[in-house]
């Protein structure tokens, strides 16, 4: 007896994987610095954690909400969206509210991806996205960047025609990078989706967290794009919530009565209780990321200078998200070398193998839970024990 081939081939939960030996370090007293998953250090905001109190005695909240998710929450959504580049704004009848963006990301691709279909994926791409696409029966398709982690539009036009792509997925700002596309990219990878006639997933989980002088951009809000246009998003990282698993999703009109399929026969609603808190954190502090974006640039430039200052590594400036993506001058393989990281230095770092092929000798660092000072003692360990490598 066999697990689906599907399943069988595809790399194991990687970041669970390593919180795992992680835990087991930690069990025999050792202390480890965890800069490896992708979570905030802060929480809701408290407004909106009292508020929630008030709710439990309300017998509905342990029940399932429409299929669509609460009506409330949808609108708030659809608000922070902001109007279309055609100016009409976002309708709450285009938001589903979903069991957090991965989910999200799982009824776009069963919504709209057929087997055998292939879909692009700008790489290094988010490792949960490959893992959907294999696990729906499609066909991931890697796109690589320059050397400067730009992608060439033409180039992408080509691989759409030459691979057949249904879709295309774009994670803006981007995790493992932390890059954060100007509106000029945006615009050139909308450009080419939309003269070739396919679809772009856009995953915008980290669009509050962007330290760019212009800002995030939304594919919403180029031109011409909306009819192709999924966007994704999420509670989780923009109000520090992630285990209480809401997202959304934002659909052309015509695709939500086939998407409310897939979120029906996969998860009926998004948990009641965390729409709740969601719509909440909504209401009281629409932008709560605003309020921690100082300290997160200061750690982030902070690393960027750390390694700008040593010989021996290559650095990634992005400018989104709270990620450092950097790799040491020597042959590696990232995979294999976190755990003796961790072993020997007592920090958790993300291998890049995860990200795709192409990225063996890198390493992510997520700055979400850690504050300057241990991010310096953490990079002057890693660092050191690359010299005695
Ligand atoms: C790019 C990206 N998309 C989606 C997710 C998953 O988010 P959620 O907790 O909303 O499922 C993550 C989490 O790390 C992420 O980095």
């Amino acid at each position: 007896m066999h697990s689906a081939t599907r399943v069988l081939y595809m790399v194991d939960a990687p970041v669970d994987s390593l919180n795992q030996e992680r835990r087991r370090l930690e069990s025999e007293g050792r202390d480890v610095i965890n800069l490896g998953q992708a979570i905030p250090d802060f929480g809701p905001p408290l407004e909106a954690m009292l508020e929630f109190r008030e709710s439990l005695n309300d017998s509905a909240l342990h029940r399932y909400t429409p299929d669509p998710g609460l009506a409330e929450l949808r609108a708030v959504v659809a608000a922070s969206l902001g109007p279309k580049a055609n100016g009409e704004p976002v309708s709450a009848d285009e938001i589903i509210i979903t069991a957090g963006a991965n989910h999200a990301f799982m009824v776009a691709c069963a919504g709209i991806i057929n087997d055998g279909d292939a879909v692009g994926l700008l790489s290094p791409y988010f490792l949960n996205h490959i893992m959907t696409v294999q696990g729906i029966g499609g066909r991931p398709i890697e796109l690589l960047p320059d050397e400067s982690f730009a992608y060439d539009p033409s180039a992408i036009e080509r691989a759409i025609e030459y691979y057949r792509l249904k879709a295309l997925t774009i994670v803006n700002p981007s995790n493992p990078t932390g890059k954060s596309f100007s509106r000029e990219e945006v615009a050139a990878i909308c450009d080419a989706c939309r003269k070739t006639g396919i679809w772009i997933f856009s995953d915008e989980v980290y669009r509050r967290f962007d330290y760019s002088a212009n800002g995030h951009t939304s594919v919403l809000s180029i031109r011409g794009i909306e009819e192709n246009a999924i966007v994704i998003g999420s509670f989780s990282k923009e109000f520090g919530m992630t285990g209480w698993r809401v997202g959304w999703i934002r659909v052309p009109r015509k695709l939500v009565s086939q998407f409310l399929k897939v979120q029906d026969y996969s998860m009926i609603c998004a948990p009641h209780p965390g729409q709740i808190l969601g719509l909440n954190a909504m209401r009281t502090q629409p932008n709560w990321v605003a309020s921690h974006i100082a300290e997160y640039n200061s750690r982030r430039l902070a690393l960027l200078h750390f390694f700008q200052e040593r010989n021996g590594f290559q650095v990634y400036g992005g400018q989104g998200a709270f990620f450092t993506w950097f790799r040491p001058h020597v042959d590696i393989n990232s995979q294999t070398e976190v755990l003796e990281i961790m072993k020997q230095t007592g920090v958790c770092v993300m291998p890049g193998s995860i990200f795709g092929k192409a990225w063996t000798s890198w390493f992510r660092i997520s700055y979400g839970t850690a504050g300057i000072d241990q991010l310096m003692e953490s990079v002057r360990r890693i660092v050191s024990y690359f010299e005695n490598h």
